[in-house]
Formats: structure tokens, sequence, C-alpha cells
């Protein structure tokens, strides 16, 4: 990226770890910090301020911080020798659940703050500020969930990078999965607005976007106010939203299967708007399993939910999470994963390890599978996710299907983008651009994408 700074403007590095909620963070608070007249650089090296949004959901994820941090470091004590001071902030759910040791372990951080903190940045920033110009240490934690909501209080405008944008609806977690951290980074559930998801929407499509995926750890569980103090579900969320006009396309991801009630499996089949693709985690195929997890559905409720919603919407594709190795896991209860793969054959799909969180039950279970017994279930499963994944592709070959072009390709004249099912489409096509919304006819499929051909030109040809 290329900036036309002025030299005495201030520069920031955000590096995103984990989920889409961590992205959609990372850009609200590049937009804040934009407002205080920082200006983004890709180089740690030139960085007055660099902000590691970090992720704790899996294994190394806080020795990747601090092996970050040590490189960080050193270009701080490079810069320090010419005169500047970088700021090292780390953020995220790793500060969430690890910040006062952060603050031991790695003197070099400057500022530790929590995902529900980020619109007070600016005064942490300042105060960080202010004891560099004392010469003393700057040291800034903040780790509350505060009363006040983060968005309601950050800057209202958006960038955007393309035609398909996140905005966060939901928040948080209630479901305490016993191998999940998320409940401890994040929080309790909590819903945005109604019409400050509205707002964000058009403000969104007046400047290009025309796709937006609704994000939340648990999106389904929405339950936001309207202006007349109405409860309004996702369901309703996303038929409000529909009726935008310059929206094209509306997804919304991650859902907990519990919280698939009957009007979001409804509008599935009403709201054409809403894209045929959904990511619905089942993370394992054994009741028993399951049952430790504390997921709260079985494998044949799971599959039941499944026939209902390609009831309403027949062309519904699946995309699915998957944990091999939770302890007491069997070779017997790994089968039935295999099983429940088989029956709904997903579009796509990411697989684990299991990997112990520190502070949550499933890290205190006994009978803990050993390390190469669940890279042997892994390696398995995704054989046989992956194989799915490919005759999903083959099988969309010869169809024509309309695809939202997102970025360039590698060839000259080629455009990718995406089919209504997430399948990523590459399309010579030099007299369209990133944005359009074009008929394409699928040629031919690989694993992870497919080629395609401008419909009208094939047919004229
Ligand atoms: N809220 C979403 C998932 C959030 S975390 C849901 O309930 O489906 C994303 C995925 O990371 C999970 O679906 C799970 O498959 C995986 N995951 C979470 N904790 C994990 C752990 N301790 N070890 C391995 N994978 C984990
Ligand atoms: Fe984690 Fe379970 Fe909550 Fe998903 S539903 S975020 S897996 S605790
Ligand atoms: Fe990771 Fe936090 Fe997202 S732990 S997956 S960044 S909610």
């Amino acid at each position: 990226m290329t900036n036309s700074t002025s030299p005495g403007s201030k520069k920031f590095l955000i590096k995103t770890f984990g989920c889409q909620m961590n992205v959609y963070d990372s850009e609200r608070m590049s937009e804040l910090l934009g407002n205080e007249g920082y200006t983004p650089t890709e180089n740690a090296d030139e960085a007055d301020l660099v902000i590691l949004n970090t992720c704790h959901i899996r294994e190394k994820a806080a020795e990747k911080v601090y092996s970050e941090v040590g490189r960080l470091r050193q270009a701080a004590n490079a810069r320090r020798a010419q005169g500047g001071e970088t700021l090292i902030a780390v953020a995220g759910c790793v500060a969430q659940a690890e910040g006062p040791e952060i603050m031991r372990r790695a003197p070099a951080v400057n500022m530790v703050f929590g995902p529900q903190t980020y619109h007070r940045l600016p005064e942490m920033l300042a105060k960080a500020r202010e004891a560099q110009t004392r010469g003393q240490a700057a040291r800034v934690l903040d780790t509350d969930f505060p009363a006040e909501a983060k968005f309601d209080q950050l800057p209202k405008k958006r960038g955007v990078n393309g035609p398909a944008a996140f905005v966060t609806a939901q928040e948080g977690c209630d479901k305490f999965c016993t191998f999940c951290v998320v409940p401890y980074t994040r929080g309790a559930e909590v819903s945005r607005p109604v019409a400050a998801i509205e707002d964000e929407v058009r403000a969104l499509i007046d400047s290009g976007v025309v796709e937006i995926t609704l994000l939340g750890q648990n999106v389904n569980a929405y339950h936001g106010v309207d202006a007349a103090g109405q409860d309004v579900t996702l369901a309703g969320l996303v038929r409000r939203l529909a009726r935008i006009d310059g929206l094209k396309r509306i997804r919304y991801t991650t859902s907990h299967p519990r919280d698939m009630t009957d009007d979001l499996i409804a509008a599935h089949g009403e709201i054409e708007k809403l894209m045929p693709y959904l990511h619905l985690p089942v993370q394992a195929g054994s009741d028993r399993i399951l049952a430790a997890m504390n997921r709260k559905h079985t494998a044949e409720s799971y599959l039941k939910l499944i026939e209902r919603l390609k009831a309403a919407r027949p062309d519904l594709a699946l995309s699915g999470d998957f944990i091999v190795g939770f302890p007491g896991e069997t070779e017997e209860d790994f089968q039935a994963t295999l099983d429940l793969v088989k029956a709904v054959r997903y579009a796509q799909a990411y697989s684990f390890k299991y990997s112990p969180r520190p502070g949550t039950p499933a890290a205190d279970m006994e009978q803990q599978v050993p390390e190469d017994e669940k890279s042997d279930r892994l390696a398995r499963l995704q054989a046989l996710l992956n194989q799915h994944q490919l005759e999903f592709n083959q099988a969309s070959v010869g169809k024509t299907v309309p695809v939202l072009f997102e970025r360039q390709g590698k060839h000259p004249g080629q455009l990718v983008g995406r089919s209504p099912w997430m399948q990523a489409v590459h399309v010579l096509a030099p007299d369209h651009a990133i944005g359009d919304l074009v008929h394409c006819k699928l040629l031919s499929a690989g694993a992870n994408s497919l080629e395609g051909g401008l419909a009208d030109r094939l047919a004229a040809a």
C-alpha cells in the first residue's frame, strides 16, 4: 500500500490472526486510527504502532504471539537507535485470556487490550504516549468487558476492500462447549441493534459493496432490537436487509445447530438474496462425544436439521467444522464422524486436532488422545472431506451460475469471483470489473477452485 503522507504523520500496522470477527475488528480499528491521524503501513520497521490482533482458539497461539513480539522488539530497538519510538500492542483473544501474563512475560509490549475495548484505543494511546514523553516505559492493560458497546463508539465510516464485506451482527458465546475458549475471550452473547446494522450496510452499499456476510460467534443466536424496541431474530434481520436496494447477496456465519430456528430455515427457502450456502459446524458424529463436548445436539438431530434445511432450499450446500481426538474419542467414535460426513457430503469443511485449552473443562478430562492418533484421524477425515469437496465442484461443471467478481486473477484479463456456493471461479473477462455479478458457465473443477467462461460469450460463440 502506498500513502501520500505528511512527514509528521504516524504509521500503524495491524497483524490479524484467527477468525473473520478479528478481520472485521481490525478493519474497524484501522478506521479509528485513521481518524486519529495514523496512516497504514505494511512494514513493521517504520511503524509507530504495531497491533497484533490475536487468536487463542488452538495451541501455540500464545507462543506465536511471544515470538512475534520478539521480532517486533528488535525492530523497535533498531528504530529507537535512530530516534523513533514504536508502540507494541497485543489485542484480541490471547490478550483477553492472558493479559497480565503477557505484561509480565513480555516487557517490550506496551499495550494489551481485549476485543471489547477497541473504542478506548485513543485513550490508551494517549496514556502510552504520555509515558513515553516522560521517558517512562509505556504499559497499558485493558481487558474489561465494558458496559458500553464498542461498535456504538467506533467511527461509522467503513473503508471498503471489495464488493463483499463483513458486518458483525453478534458477538460472544453462551454455549460453553467444553473444548472452547470463546465464551471466556469474547464474553457473553451480545447483539447489535438492527438500525446500527442497517446503517452500516447502507453505507457499505453506497461505497460499492453488493454482498454482505453477517458475522457472529453464534450469529444465528442473534436477538437485536429494532427502533420500536421489538426483538428481531436473525431471520428477521435478513428479511429486513434483503429489502435494501443495491444489496445483492446476504450470507451469515458462524451458526450453532441449536439456534437454527424454524423462521431461519424458512428464510432460506423464501429470500432469494440469502445465498444457498451454510456453515453449520457439527464437530463430531458420536453422540457420546457430542455430549461430552456439551454440544446439546446429536448426530441424528443434526442430520434431521439438514433435511429440513434442504427441504426449504434444495440446492443448499453445507460447510462445517470438525474436531478429532477429543478426550475419550475411540476409533468407533471417530468412525461415527466419518459416517456423518458421508451422510452430509460437505461442499467445504475445516477440521482440527483437539487442542487442550487452559481453563476449559475438556483440558482436564482423562483419556486425552495421543498426538499420533489425532494426526492419523485428521488425515483420514481430511482425505474424505477433500474428496467430497472435489466431487461437489465437479458436479457443478456445466452449470451456468452468477459469479461476483472479487479480485484480479493471475493472468491478464482474468477475474476471480464466488459462486452462490462460495466456490472460487476463475474467468477470463477482460471487459468486466471487480464488483460485477455475471452469469458464468462452469467449465472445469479442482478441489479448491473452478474455471468458468462468460455465459453470453459462450452462447454467442
Ligand atoms: N462458534 C462456532 C465456532 C467457533 S471456533 C461454533 O460453535 O461452531 C471455530 C472452530 O474451532 C470450532 O468450530 C471448532 O471446530 C474449532 N475449535 C474450537 N476450540 C478448539 C480446540 N480446543 N481444539 C481444536 N479445535 C477447536
Ligand atoms: Fe465455542 Fe461452542 Fe461457543 Fe462455538 S458454540 S464459540 S464452539 S463454545
Ligand atoms: Fe480466535 Fe478469538 Fe476468533 S479465539 S477464532 S480470534 S473469537
